[in-house]
């Protein structure tokens, strides 16, 4: 509906990850390339982790988009972790587009790895691509595991992509799943944006849906309030700038103001995380105070000296 007034052609501020939006920030950068280097170079073991809404899921796609301008790879995308071994198995046969009814789990592994094997012989790229990695279960890391084995004397037959919550990161750390941990041939970590970034961010959005000044619409000091209020998180960036862009339109405003910022954050009560504010203590004497203690000190001192008496004193065993 505001659009129009914002001389926009589509919607800048969709929270589905669309690959076309990408704001190239470094961190978001390095992680692409890793995964596409691990991809590409035959590294094996790669993991992504990040925050809720940092850019994961959009990340993939964007690899995805990559592999799919090459002949050679094929690939199976799990999006979803909270599958049961044999599901999971399942799952990546069907994306292969290999039969998988009717097989227990031991077939299906064995058949995944034949045509694993095949396609290495053919200098063929397999990969398996999960998402939200972080609700894998043990047993289905442990599946994985074994699939990491895969492998001729210099390169890894299959590429396996993990990408999670920081969850994911504890996972791997434990003490059951270390083989695996040692597996890993790439890491990498995304993060919220910083300031420089946010306003970067807002501004790209705003160009690529058709807005050639976006420093009207969201100025310097409206930026800094969508920041404090995300805190820098891509998904509530998002969130927050649609909902400014209602209000202002609302009021017919050509710019966003910070206060309308503050007003979307209580509705969507994000909670500013600030230190939080210290309980004034109330006035302390401290003359009186310490004689106070030394009154009561000296008084469990004479209890002590009364009690322990040479009768009921235990004697103190000197050794020869
Ligand atoms: N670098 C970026 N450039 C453009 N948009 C981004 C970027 N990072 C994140 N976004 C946007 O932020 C939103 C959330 O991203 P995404 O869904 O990829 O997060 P996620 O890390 O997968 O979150 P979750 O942990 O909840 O699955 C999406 O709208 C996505 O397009
Ligand atoms: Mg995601």
């Amino acid at each position: 509906m505001y659009k129009a007034f914002y001389s926009l052609k589509r919607n800048p501020f969709e929270i589905t990850p669309d690959p076309s939006f990408l704001f190239p920030t470094r961190r978001h950068n390095e992680a692409l390339a890793a995964l596409y280097y691990g991809v590409r170079r035959n590294k094996g073991f790669v993991v992504l982790t990040g925050e809720v809404g940092t850019g994961k899921t959009l990340l993939l796609r964007c690899l995805l988009q990559l592999l799919n301008q090459s002949d050679d790879v094929k690939y199976a995308y799990v999006f979803n972790g909270r599958l049961t071994p044999l599901e999971f198995l399942q799952y990546i046969a069907g994306d292969l587009g290999l039969p998988s009814s009717g097989k227990n789990k031991s077939e299906l592994l064995l058949q995944l790895a034949g045509y694993v094997v095949s396609r290495g012989e053919k200098k063929l790229t397999t990969v398996l691509v999960v998402d939200e990695a972080h609700h894998l279960s043990t047993d289905i890391l442990e599946e994985i595991r074994l699939l990491t084995n895969l492998e001729t004397a210099d390169a890894k037959l299959l590429q396996i992509l993990l990408v999670g919550q920081p969850e994911l990161d504890d996972k791997l750390d434990s003490v059951d799943l270390r083989q695996l941990k040692q597996r890993i041939a790439l890491r990498s970590h995304l993060q919220p944006l910083d300031l420089i970034e946010t306003k970067g961010y807002i501004e790209r959005r705003l160009e690529l849906a058709g807005n050639p000044a976006p420093g009207r619409i969201f100025p310097a000091e409206t930026v800094a309030a969508v920041h404090l209020h995300s805190r820098g998180f891509p998904r509530l960036i998002n969130t927050i700038c649609e909902n400014a862009l209602v209000v202002a339109y609302a009021r017919q405003e050509a710019s966003v103001t910070p206060e309308m910022i503050d007003g979307i954050a209580i509705d969507f009560r994000l909670g500013v995380h600030t230190a939080p504010e210290l309980k004034r203590l109330p006035e302390v004497d401290v003359k009186k105070a310490a004689n106070t203690l030394l009154e009561l000190y000296a008084h469990l001192q004479s209890q002590k000296t009364h009690e322990e008496t040479p009768a009921n004193r235990v004697p103190i065993q000197v050794p020869e």
